[in-house]
């Protein structure tokens, strides 16, 4: 693969019906990539299978937290490994089966021109599938408000569909993320975007988890726009961004 070694997070909390089914969809759309699981202490025994999925694949690695401490933190410490493994390209991806592994070579070749790229769920040609009404008002709302209050021209900075060069995740690193919810996403494509890198996004369909449930609470979505409120009002007042940069899309 030319854009060099792959590793695929897949942050899991209570995951045991769909982990086995993702890993197996992932290995066959992406052969040569590598899984990393990292679990908060599912109740459930989501760490204890991902443990023997490990055993059984080569391909397969876990990493195990003592408890929840949102999505954020935990692909931090994902992140953290792969640094240490020496990855070159770090790919998010949802345990429930909403981001087809399929769709995932789609990701990679755009990141040949690209420091980020983020599968949108709101360019053209992105779509969900089964959501209800109010997720999809949710997302379209968090977006909506992203924009405008950081200036960010994504259509899609909340989805937690993407893939990373290396480089710039030992960028964004190098300081702390503070965000623990899925905030962590506009978080870092913000950062991202600031530091000047190309940001590109991507048409996917999401389709709405089958098995289990979404641990989206009021408290995320509270944190969320308390944190991109204050980082719009704090970088008024300080305009840090770099040579601009038009985003663009690909098909
Ligand atoms: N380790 C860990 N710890 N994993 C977590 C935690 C946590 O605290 N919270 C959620 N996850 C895992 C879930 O197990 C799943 O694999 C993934 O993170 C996404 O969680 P969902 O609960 O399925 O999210 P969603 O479908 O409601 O939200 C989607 O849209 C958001 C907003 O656009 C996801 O795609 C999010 O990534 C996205 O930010
Ligand atoms: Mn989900």
């Amino acid at each position: 693969m030319s854009v060099g070694s792959v590793l695929v997070i897949v942050p899991t909390y209570n995951e045991i019906e769909n982990l086995e089914l993702i890993a197996g969809r992932l290995h066959a759309a992406v052969p040569a990539a590598n899984l990393l699981v990292v679990d908060d202490n599912s109740p459930d025994g989501t760490g204890r299978l991902a443990d023997e999925l490990a055993v059984a694949h080569d391909w397969v690695h876990v990493l195990h937290r003592t408890d929840k401490q949102g999505l954020g933190a935990a692909y931090v410490a994902g992140f953290g490994w792969a640094r240490e493994h020496d990855y070159d390209v770090v790919v998010e991806m949802d345990a429930d089966g909403s981001h087809a592994p399929e769709q995932l070579p789609r990701l990679l070749a755009a990141l040949e021109n690209a420091d980020l790229v983020l599968g949108s769920r709101w360019v053209d040609g992105g779509e969900v599938v089964n959501w209800p009404r109010s997720r999809e008002l949710l997302s379209r709302g968090g977006n909506l408000w992203t924009r405008l209050a950081l200036g960010l021209p994504l259509k899609d900075a909340t989805g937690g569909y993407r893939a990373y060069r290396r480089t710039v995740l030992d960028e964004v690193l190098s300081h702390d993320v503070a965000s623990q919810g899925y905030c962590f996403q506009v978080d870092l494509a913000w950062q991202i975007w600031q530091g000047g890198h190309r940001v590109v996004e991507v048409p996917i369909t999401f389709v709405e988890r089958e098995r289990g449930e979404s641990k989206m609470s009021r408290a995320i979505v509270v944190e969320a726009l308390w944190r991109v409120t204050m980082w719009g009002i704090t970088s008024r007042r300080s305009r840090k961004r770099l040579p601009a940069q038009q985003p663009r899309q690909v098909s």
